[in-house]
């Protein structure tokens, strides 16, 4: 049982969905909704205190892009939390190729820098008690029918991690779609890497599926954008069973970090070839995720970021 949960991105779509699911678990007392605009975070709180009757969220304020609105923001957390859950991320929009003063883009500053301070600050700290649970994607091992290739590195050295949360991996036509894949892998890896270190703690990586009802394609495209909102995801893709509802895709995530059948160092998503339905351990075909070895070149290079 988790008391206290910190939930990434809770202003919206699978983050706040995620923390209306988790008030109305027996046991959870406190919520902490980390949010990058305060505004939407306050929105969010009243909606999420309406939707659930109860008054157990608080604010946090911080950018997982920015290394230092984190460091601030960590200030802030003043007892132990039992969980977190790293969900802030996408595939960012029109500057997700743009260096950050981290030296990582923007699409990796925002998938992987923030979340992997925050969760190693707080474990510094001795303030987090039980597990961590990253949000990553189906994206890792490639989707067909969004064209998204498998994030298959040559040698996943930590030379070649690098070059992709710096963005130079992708050469001069960077394309955050397919960037998106290779930055959730890599945090993945750190994710596994840190169940080994960490075996006290619970280290568990989490695709939602490919969810209705959030903000994601407003990232895309204007033309990507227009075929995901009113084609995509309300005709085709569910005709072919491909689109979870919001609440399915965030009880994924909502068992992942409160369900002892989800095993530390392992990374769930839906079967081969699917975007919904049961999960499974992602290692078994995508098998590089196995090795320990390219688990601690994903650490080693995230790192050569972090001050
Ligand atoms: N939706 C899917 O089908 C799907 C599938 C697989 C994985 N995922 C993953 O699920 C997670 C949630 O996605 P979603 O679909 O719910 O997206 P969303 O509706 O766009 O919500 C993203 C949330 O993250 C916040 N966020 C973005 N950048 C941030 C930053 N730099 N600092 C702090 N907060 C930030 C956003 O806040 P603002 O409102 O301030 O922008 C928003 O609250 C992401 O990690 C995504 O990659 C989604």
């Amino acid at each position: 049982m988790n008391e206290s949960i910190l939930i990434t991105g809770a202003n919206g779509g699978l983050g706040k969905e995620a923390a209306r699911q988790l008030a109305l678990k027996d046991g959870t007392k406190k919520i902490i909704l980390f949010c990058r605009n305060q505004a939407k975070a306050e929105a969010a709180k009243k909606d999420l205190e309406e939707k659930t009757g109860r008054k157990i969220f608080e604010i946090i304020i911080g950018d997982v892009s920015d290394e230092h609105s984190v460091k601030k923001a960590i200030e802030k957390i003043k007892e132990p939390i039992d969980a977190i859950l790293l969900n802030a991320g996408g595939i960012v929009g029109k500057t997700a190729g743009n260096i950050t003063p981290s030296g990582m883009n923007e699409i990796a500053a925002t998938n992987v820098l923030g979340h992997i301070i925050l969760v190693e600050e707080l474990i510094k700290r001795d303030q987090l008690k039980k597990a961590v649970l990253y949000v990553s994607s189906e994206a890792v091992r490639g989707v067909k029918q969004m064209g998204m290739k498998p994030a298959l590195m040559k040698t996943s050295s930590v030379e070649e991690f690098a070059a992709v949360l710096d963005g130079s991996y992708f050469g001069k036509k960077f394309d955050n779609v397919q960037a998106y894949g290779y930055v959730k892998y890599a945090a993945t890896m750190w994710t596994l890497a840190m169940a080994r270190k960490y075996p006290a703690l619970k280290f568990v990586a989490v695709s939602p599926g490919n969810t209705d009802g959030t903000m994601a394609p407003d990232n895309f495209s204007p033309v990507m954008k227009f075929m995901l909102k009113y084609i995509m995801m309300p005709i085709v893709l569910p005709l072919l069973g491909m689109v979870n509802k919001i609440e399915d895709g965030t009880k994924r995530l909502v068992d992942g970090i409160s369900d002892d059948r989800f095993k530390s160092g392992i990374f769930y998503a839906s079967k081969e070839g699917k975007m919904t339905g049961e999960v499974v351990d992602q290692g078994t075909f995508f098998v590089d995720l196995k090795n320990n070895a390219f688990q601690d070149n994903a650490d080693e290079a995230i790192h050569r970021f972090i001050n």
